[in-house]
């Protein structure tokens, strides 16, 4: 009856003994041959890869930015350099009259017009303010809601106000709401809207606007000149969501979860919709087109531009580094990139539905409940669903 048990043990025993004499002789014999000579270990393929020159525009435009902005090759009384004559072609930087070399470039005539102008303008980064609010901040402010907008938006604009933009003390805590604008040019063939721009501005003082043509392939000019604005007037924000004016936020549910981070947590965060291993669209058809002439490569991971919420403290950081970076034609994977120079990558949270939610739920004021963002909603819609959000009656469990 007690013999079985045993011959087992003797069997383990045995087993784990056999296994660890392989284990310490194929350890011994790392590296060594029978005679005990050393064995020399050659990779059978190179382990580096010799760094390959990309033509396209703007990869040859970073790569000077890179070599200016090089703490090696620069003293600390600034840049000590002279640009190698093969990165030299280009022109200087901070220019804003229009970049006629790039009309050099051997397809610039095949290009859509927008590449073209934006090419043209790609050097410059500063344009007048033509309408501030330099002092919107407050001291002790918690959360600034940044809306990107077109002039005639009147009533996005309206509704943002009047539901998850009010500006005021929301769940005890300070916010203030400013739209984001650039110019709607007659060339543009937008009616004249300055007249009732001015009167809007007056009547709730939160718009901003620059003097430039508000056009897609320049949002990335309205970030740069946001996070410009940021440093000089609302250095104190703790926290920036910045989004469309397309979308329903809920202001709520944001607060509640910035109030519960840990300090360090704050300090980096960006949080949105992140897309990863996503890369330029080749498809002359698309909003998205980019073409290879002008970038190579792969995106860096991204939050959508239909909403992200980070600190004032990256906020800062990213000021720093967004003139290290080459202008790129679409804002969020600018963004990206700027982020990727600090080290930093966006995070995912899922609370951002930039893709929208199921359309069973949409209709349902609880759904909306524990998310950040929902897109696209309407005017009406955004008024809708906050109604339902602050309602003390609701009851979701
Ligand atoms: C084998 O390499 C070890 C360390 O890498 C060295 O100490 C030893 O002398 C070498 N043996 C022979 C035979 O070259
Ligand atoms: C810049 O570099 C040159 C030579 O490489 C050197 O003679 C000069 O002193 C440097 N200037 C500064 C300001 O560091
Ligand atoms: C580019 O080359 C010109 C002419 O050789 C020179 O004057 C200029 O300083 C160079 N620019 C940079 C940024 O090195
Ligand atoms: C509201 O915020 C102020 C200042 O941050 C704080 O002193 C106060 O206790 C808060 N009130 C509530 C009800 O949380
Ligand atoms: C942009 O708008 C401002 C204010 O309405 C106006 O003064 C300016 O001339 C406009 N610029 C262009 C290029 O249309
Ligand atoms: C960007 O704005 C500048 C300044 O108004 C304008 O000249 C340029 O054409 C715009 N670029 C695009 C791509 O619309
Ligand atoms: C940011 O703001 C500070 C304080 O107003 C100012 O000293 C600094 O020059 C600004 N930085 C840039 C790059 O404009």
């Amino acid at each position: 009856m007690h013999g079985r048990p045993r011959k087992l043990k003797v069997f383990m025993l045995t087993v784990m003994t056999v296994f660890l004499f392989i284990i310490v002789e194929m350890s011994r014999n790392t590296g060594q041959d029978k005679l005990g000579r050393n064995k020399t270990l050659i990779p059978n393929k190179q382990f580096w890869k010799k760094p390959v020159r990309s033509k396209a525009y703007w990869n040859l435009q970073q790569e000077q930015l890179d070599y200016l902005n090089n703490p090696i090759l620069n003293g600390p009384n600034g840049p000590n350099v002279s640009l190698p004559d093969w990165l030299n072609d280009t022109i200087g930087r901070e220019s804003c009259e229009p970049d006629l070399r790039v009309m050099r470039q051997n397809n610039f005539n095949l290009l859509p017009d927008r590449f073209k102008d934006f090419l043209l303008y790609m050097q410059c980064r500063t344009y007048p303010m033509v309408v501030d609010q330099p002092k919107i901040c407050k001291e002790d402010m918690f959360l600034l809601l940044a809306v990107k907008s077109l002039a005639p938006h009147f009533d996005r604009r309206q509704a943002i106000r009047e539901s998850w933009g009010r500006a005021g003390l929301l769940a005890n805590k300070t916010v203030v709401t400013v739209f984001l604008l650039g110019n709607t040019t007659t060339m543009d063939h937008f009616p004249d809207l300055s007249e009732m721009l001015r009167y809007e501005s007056s009547m709730h003082g939160d718009i901003l606007q620059w003097d430039y043509r508000d056009s897609f392939f320049n949002l990335t000019i309205k970030e740069v000149l946001f996070l410009d604005w940021l440093n000089a007037s609302c250095p104190g924000a703790s926290f920036i969501f910045k989004g469309d004016d397309d979308v329903f936020v809920n202001t709520l549910h944001i607060i509640e979860f910035l109030k519960k981070l840990t300090p360090v947590k704050a300090r980096d965060l960006f949080v949105g919709d992140v897309i990863t291993n996503a890369g330029p669209h080749r498809d002359k058809k698309l909003k998205y087109y980019i073409p290879e002439s002008f970038f190579v490569g792969a995106y860096p991971p991204y939050a959508g531009g239909g909403g992200y919420l980070y600190s004032g403290s990256l906020a800062k950081r990213l000021h720093g580094v967004a003139n290290k970076v080459a202008l790129y034609p679409i804002d969020d994977v600018y963004t990206g990139m700027c982020l990727r120079k600090l080290g930093l990558a966006p995070e995912k949270h899922k609370g951002f539905r930039t893709f929208d939610i199921e359309e069973k739920y949409r209709a349902n004021a609880c759904a909306y409940k524990g998310l950040m963002l929902v897109h696209p909603r309407s005017p009406q819609e955004m008024i809708k669903i906050w109604t339902w959000l602050t309602d003390p009656a609701l009851n979701c469990q």
